[in-house]
């Protein structure tokens, strides 16, 4: 079943709605698909822009973050059924006013491109996206239809540029994965039903960083390392740098994925509205958690566009152990 077809015999699910979110998606889809062309010739582009920012053809080559983030606005613009955009890439909202929009009743936050330190060495990399409902009546959107918790997202998801092209997306009704058969250019239904194990034994977290972790996470991190057959560890170190194709990753096979605060970072490294929300949405929908260390990532008041926050996503039973890890070492300053 294509990802087209997916999405229309899902609209049932959603009596009243007239079919826009379904467009949406598909406008996403597109652009996925877009993206994906030109992230598998990234090492080509890369050999073309040698001489500096033009091709041989005279065009400006363009980094691929910024080359995704132009294809999803221009594929949500053309789609017509979002009155604003908020992107990683753009420090202010982007207001959509074009007549195919005036009707329209979504906005789109996105990290068009996720783990772009790995793009120039052939390494996944990802895009994601949340869909809210807007909060004002009518005319282009504004930062208020995006000052909304994660609780009201009508739709998240991830694509993953790996050894496939996934796209993995919830409207609140459990998690389907989709796999892009290049042979003919549509997204299959691979990954019906998405469930994550409740315990795993992956630990994805940025090592180098551990003497500037919180104690909680420090001692959480040993616990990982000690030898424990019951619980199968010591667990195994997994982490790639692109928190798509980590989380993807445990998803599948059950870990937990940790961006902590760090003396660096004190409000933690990754954004709420357009990586942890989104995720955090399709993990709970699979079964897993999300969460700050202490709180519900999906119940957090959002204030700021860009506004980060720390982040423990994963398999259930994980996320409650490093929870509870954090919450005996409170006291003790980083
Ligand atoms: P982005 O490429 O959109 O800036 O996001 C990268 C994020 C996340 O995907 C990844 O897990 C993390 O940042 C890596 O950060 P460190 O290099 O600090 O570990
Ligand atoms: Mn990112
Ligand atoms: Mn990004």
């Amino acid at each position: 079943m294509t990802l087209g077809q997916f999405i229309i015999e899902k609209q049932a699910d959603f009596p009243y709605a007239k079919g826009e979110l379904s467009r949406l998606l598909r406008d996403i889809g597109i652009a996925a698909k877009i993206v994906n062309r030109e992230v598998s010739k990234a090492g080509l582009v890369e050999i073309l822009g040698e001489t500096g920012e033009t091709n041989i053809q005279g065009e400006r080559v363009k980094k691929l973050d910024v080359y995704a983030n132009e294809q999803f606005i221009a594929a949500l613009k053309a789609g017509g059924e979002v009155c604003a955009i908020a992107s990683e890439e753009n420090e202010e909202i982007i207001p959509i006013d074009t007549e195919i929009s005036k009707n329209a009743k979504y906005v789109v936050a996105m990290d068009p491109l996720d783990g772009s330190s790995n793009i120039d060495v052939n390494v996944s990399v990802g895009t994601i996206f949340s869909i809210y409902r807007r909060l004002t009546l009518k005319g282009p959107g504004t930062i208020e239809d995006f000052m909304q918790r994660g609780t009201e997202q009508v739709a998240s998801g991830y694509i993953i540029y790996g050894s496939s092209c996934m796209l993995v997306y919830t409207t609140g009704k459990g998690v389907n994965g989709f796999t892009l058969d290049p042979s003919i250019g549509e997204f299959c239904l691979s990954h019906p039903n998405m469930q994550t194990p409740q315990k795993g034994v992956y630990y994805s977290v940025n090592e180098g960083n551990y003497l500037h972790f919180p104690e909680g996470i420090k001692k959480y991190i040993k616990y990982c390392q000690e030898e424990d057959s019951a619980t199968s560890r010591p667990y195994s170190s997994r982490y790639i740098g692109s928190g798509v194709a980590d989380i993807h990753r445990n998803l599948i096979n059950g870990g937990v994925y940790i961006y902590p605060v760090t003396t660096k970072s004190p409000k933690g490294k990754l954004r709420l509205l357009y990586e942890c929300n989104p995720l955090a949405f399709v993990i709970e929908q699979a079964g897993g958690k999300a969460t700050t260390g202490d709180k519900r990532i999906m119940e957090v008041q959002i204030n700021e566009l860009h506004q980060r926050t720390p982040l423990v996503i994963g398999s259930s039973e994980m996320v409650d152990k490093v929870v509870e890890f954090m919450a005996k070492y409170k006291e003790q300053k980083v």
